[in-house]
């Protein structure tokens, strides 16, 4: 299967933030959006989100702290809860305990609320939850830019192992070129509210066509960094 979106736009205030964008996402692709700080990835995340939603497709969406998805009143196991119900699921010990210990969580204290747990670990519940009823897309806006680098290293590979082998598609959405290019084989970049340039990961790393994927990649050192 495949999901598709066509002409998606944006208009905000009277300025078209996001031009006619069009995109297939085949399940179990592993895709990267990237472009400069204001190039429209977020504002593509969401209306790519809103649209397979409307078309009925399970699309989770993890944000870019986990302020934005927990509520510092309210308890671990009260988001565990809550996610379930908004699914339709029943509360199922197994599935929980399967992707605590994939996102290495399975020693968070439950009844805690967000706060007395490390920043680390809240963002890796977070991604659990959206995890939780196997979606069709899992899309995560700049997942681990308020985590240090070895943890959000750490916390991509989590989540990549635990992705492995499952049809669930991934758009990881990032400024960050060192982030993604070992982790997706597809690339997409944003400039100016366009897709200006996409394809296998390698070649626009090594290739650029385009003025923004040619500013993405003369940061060629940042691969070795540990994020
Ligand atoms: N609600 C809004 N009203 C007006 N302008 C907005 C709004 N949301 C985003 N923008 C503008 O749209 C552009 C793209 O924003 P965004 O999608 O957040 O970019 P990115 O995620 O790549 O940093 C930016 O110039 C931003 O200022
Ligand atoms: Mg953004």
């Amino acid at each position: 299967m495949t999901m598709t979106v066509t002409g998606l736009t944006a208009v905000r205030s009277g300025r078209t933030i996001l031009h006619s964008t069009s995109l297939n996402i085949p399940l179990r692709d592993r895709i990267g959006l990237v472009g400069s700080s204001g190039s429209g990835k977020t504002t593509l995340g969401h209306a790519l989100i809103d649209d397979l939603r409307a078309q009925g497709h399970c699309v989770a969406h993890v944000p870019q702290s986990p302020e934005e998805a927990l509520d510092p009143l309210r308890s671990m196991a009260f988001h565990w809860r809550e996610a379930e119900v908004a699914l339709g699921l029943a509360p199922d010990r197994a599935d929980q305990a399967a992707l605590f210990v994939a996102l290495k969580i399975e020693g968070g204290d439950l009844r805690k609320r967000p706060w007395s747990w490390s920043r680390g670990m809240q963002q890796r519940f977070v991604i659990a939850m959206a995890l939780l009823g196997n979606p069709d897309l899992i899309v995560l806006d700049e997942p681990t830019s308020a985590l240090d680098p070895v943890v959000a290293a750490a916390t991509m590979e989590l989540l990549g192992g635990f992705l492995d082998g499952k049809d669930t598609a991934m758009i990881l959405i990032t400024h960050d070129l060192g982030l993604v290019a070992r982790r997706v084989e597809r690339l997409m970049v944003m400039d100016s509210g366009h897709l200006v340039e996409q394809g296998r990961t390698k070649e626009i790393l090594e290739r650029p066509k385009t003025r923004a994927a040619k500013a993405l990649s003369a940061h060629r050192n940042w691969m070795a960094l540990p994020c």
